[in-house]
């Protein structure tokens, strides 16, 4: 399993990168804006100087902010040209007329990481289309079989068995995916992201992620424990009272 910093934020991004244990860093349009305002070519490329100075070559996922297919298409290849950063990938969502925009951006050789997916079905059709990546959403996926919001919709969707149980469910999304993608010697590599706690992290590798894109406010956490606090302790009073 692969760790990449899920964030905009430049210096949740610096403290993880010196650090060393990410393999790439995310981004999408709602983490961009929630950092002070500036502009979107100003911010990504202050991402790319901290890559670039801690860890260069690593993965760099940058969002289009588009919803029509020739919209997203333009800035897509606008996005690759300007930051001329060789382990970039476009972030796609998953859609009917997206994929389209998958399969052309993979002809034309850039990498496309192909987000929001839901279910297996979406992630599988992104990597037929050429996507390089496929970005499965633990939290929302989850979300889907509680939130109030969508009852009425989800009754509909269950009904005309689009979805059944199964697909709120994001550890057998995910664990699906993975067969179906190994399968069908797809390439793909799996990214979970909407990380909502350090056991979802665990839960999502077991089930077959390549690639988890974590919340930077986990990292401390992650690399902690009680009990090694309590041994470390342990280990320098002994020591400091067979010194005295
Ligand atoms: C992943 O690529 C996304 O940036 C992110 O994880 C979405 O998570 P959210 O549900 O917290 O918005």
């Amino acid at each position: 399993m692969k760790i990449f910093i899920d964030t905009a934020n430049l210096s949740d991004i610096e403290a993880g990168l010196q650090r060393g244990f990410a393999r790439g860093v995310t981004t999408n349009p709602s983490l961009l804006a929630k950092e002070p305002k500036s502009s979107f070519e100003g911010h990504v490329g202050k991402i790319i100087d901290l890559v670039n100075k801690y860890q260069p070559g690593i993965h760099l996922s940058v969002e289009v902010f588009a919803d029509k297919p020739e919209e997203i298409l333009r800035q897509a290849e606008e996005i690759v040209q300007k930051f001329n950063y060789s382990q970039i990938s476009i972030k796609i969502p998953v859609g009917w007329n997206e994929l389209g925009v998958i399969k052309e951006l993979s002809q034309r050789g850039i990498s496309v990481n192909c987000t929001a997916c839901m279910t297996p079905l979406q992630a599988i059709m992104a990597a037929q289309a050429g996507a390089k990546y496929v970005s499965l959403f633990w939290g929302r996926i989850r979300d889907g079989g509680v939130d109030p919001f969508f009852d009425v919709l989800r009754q509909d969707l269950l009904q005309k068995k689009v979805l059944d149980t199964n697909d709120f469910d994001p550890a057998l999304v995910v664990k699906s995916t993975r067969q179906l993608l190994d399968a069908g010697r797809l390439d793909a590599e799996i990214i979970v992201g909407s990380i909502r706690s350090i056991t979802d992290i665990r839960d999502a590798a077991l089930a077959g992620a390549h690639i988890i894109t974590i919340p930077p406010k986990f990292f401390p956490d992650m690399s902690s424990h009680f009990k090694t606090t309590q041994v470390i302790d342990q280990f320098l009073s002994d020591f400091k009272q067979w010194l005295d």
